[in-house]
């Protein structure tokens, strides 16, 4: 047999692996946070599938992290597992000596991942200048210098990250000492090649700075289902080590998943495969883990609510939110799931007349109330004002978040019928739309304000009609 897979060049031999479970998996919305016991269980099973490092947590979260990273770190010390450790920690003295405590109470060193974010994006929302970044990276690689644990720099997002940007947090991370630079594709952006050429990008950069030793890690996101394909490039462009996590579970769309990196891994560098009984009984446990009691093992209670008017008796689980209500049980999908925490607004109806996200809101919360979603602005005997005029005013693009924006607005008009454009920025402001149509949004508003009290601005315009053609662009907000 011929194998076209072999005989890639690679710069380096097999990276370590990095198991991220039990840092960045529980910042998945989709977990629960596992017992310790359960933990300590995955701790073990990560020894058999090959893992070489696993993540404690990020023990300044709080004291229950705090305390579940110095028992795994324990458990690691006490059953000799082939691992080193490593915990995540902002860019701040305290976060660092949370990773220092659990290094002292677990009796073994325990790396601090110190994480901060230099794109362009980031710096703008936060409002961070250079300066400020490498004030923290010293900062905090200071501490941890003086505790004699060892530091490594988490570069977020470092795949949106400008080269002059990179070499300048290289070179805190250089003066500083860092062990490790870990390049982090945190939003899925990266793809296979743009991977390859950040990590030839680092090592000469870092070897230019004169720490040719420093090592780099790669940490990808899932976003656009490439994670996988961008550890492999990673891991042949030469970086020292590559993380995963079980089932590929995260923040967002989820990391890259353990159990194909391990295997790819095994095959790109021809070292044995993790036998697959391991690897399933890994994939088990962490879903276990993870997952915890499934919701279907609830009891069922009784709600009675009304739902655009009409009355609605269900069965329905404690857990269950309004939104899953409305849309899975109800079919009233009008309302989008968006972010599903809270983030987007894309979910928003109203509850008794007020805006509520509702995917943080439970069903059996809403016994008695009156829910109104974007469905009623449809109803007899016309058309809510609010669609004729984002109709008129082209103000829905993709469309996804114009539920939420609907309704929040909806909830702004029957408390102010003529409400200032600032007011309607406030009404929305907790609405995000992706495609940034707001300038369109305030003008539909504005006008549907106009259109309830009867004073069409275009009265040869019909509700309906197609809206004239605009070019795109700002609009006024
Ligand atoms: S889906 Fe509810 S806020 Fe995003
Ligand atoms: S119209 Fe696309 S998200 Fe707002």
């Amino acid at each position: 047999m011929h194998d076209w897979n072999q005989g890639q060049p690679t710069t380096r031999g097999r990276p370590r692996v990095v198991d991220e479970t039990l840092r960045d998996g529980l910042q998945s919305a989709s977990v629960v946070e596992p017992p310790i016991d359960r933990k300590v269980a995955l701790l073990h099973q990560m020894a058999r599938i090959g893992v070489d490092c696993v993540s404690l947590g990020l023990p300044a979260a709080g004291p229950r992290a705090l305390r579940d990273a110095v028992a795994l770190g324990r458990e690691v010390e006490a059953a000799r597992l082939p691992f080193t450790c490593t915990a995540a920690a902002r860019t701040t003295e305290g976060d660092v000596l949370a990773v220092v405590e659990v290094s002292q109470r677990a009796g073994r060193p325990v790396e601090v991942y110190a994480f901060i974010g230099s794109s362009p994006i980031r710096r703008y929302v936060e409002g961070w200048t250079l300066e400020l970044l490498r004030g923290r990276v010293l900062a905090s690689g200071e501490v941890a210098r003086r505790a004699g644990v060892p530091f490594c720099l988490v570069l977020e997002d470092t795949t949106r990250t400008p080269p002059d940007t990179l070499r300048a947090m290289f070179q805190a991370a250089v003066d500083v000492g860092a062990r490790r630079v870990c390049l982090c594709d945190t939003v899925g952006h990266a793809d296979p090649h743009g991977v390859e050429a950040l990590v030839r990008f680092a090592r000469q950069a870092l070897t230019e700075l004169g720490a040719p030793a420093t090592e780099l890690d790669w940490h990808g996101h899932d976003d656009r289902g490439l994670s996988l394909a961008n550890a492999l490039a990673a891991a042949r462009a030469g970086v020292d080590g590559v993380h995963g996590t079980a089932g590929g579970v995260g923040e967002r769309c989820g990391n890259t998943a353990m159990e194909h990196l391990v295997v790819a891994l095994s095959s790109e560098f021809d070292r044995a495969c993790p036998p697959s009984r391991a690897i399933d009984a890994y994939s088990a446990l962490a879903r276990a883990a993870l997952l915890g009691p499934t919701r279907f093992d609830e009891p069922l209670d009784r709600l009675t609510l009304h739902v655009n008017g009409a009355p609605v008796d269900v069965a329905t689980r404690p857990s269950r939110t309004l939104l899953e209500l409305l849309r899975y049980d109800l079919g009233l999908i009008g309302t989008k799931q968006g972010c599903d925490k809270g983030d987007c607004g894309a979910c928003t109806v109203l509850v008794d007349g007020e805006p509520v996200l509702a995917c943080l809101t439970l069903a059996l919360g809403c016994e008695g109330a009156h829910v109104t979603t974007v469905e009623s602005l449809n109803g007899a005997p016309r058309l809510d004002p609010l669609l004729d005029a984002f109709d008129r005013r082209g103000a829905g693009q993709c469309g996804f978040c114009t539920p939420g924006m609907l309704m929040a607005s909806k909830a702004l008009l029957a408390r102010d019928r003529a409400p200032s454009r600032q007011a309607i920025r406030e009404a929305i402001c907790g609405n995000l739309c992706r495609c940034t149509g707001y300038g369109a949004i305030v003008d539909a508003v504005e006008l549907a304000a106009r259109l309830a009290s009867g004073d069409d601005p275009a009265a040869p315009e019909r509700p309906n009609e197609p809206a004239p053609h605009r070019p795109y662009g700002r609009r006024g907000a």
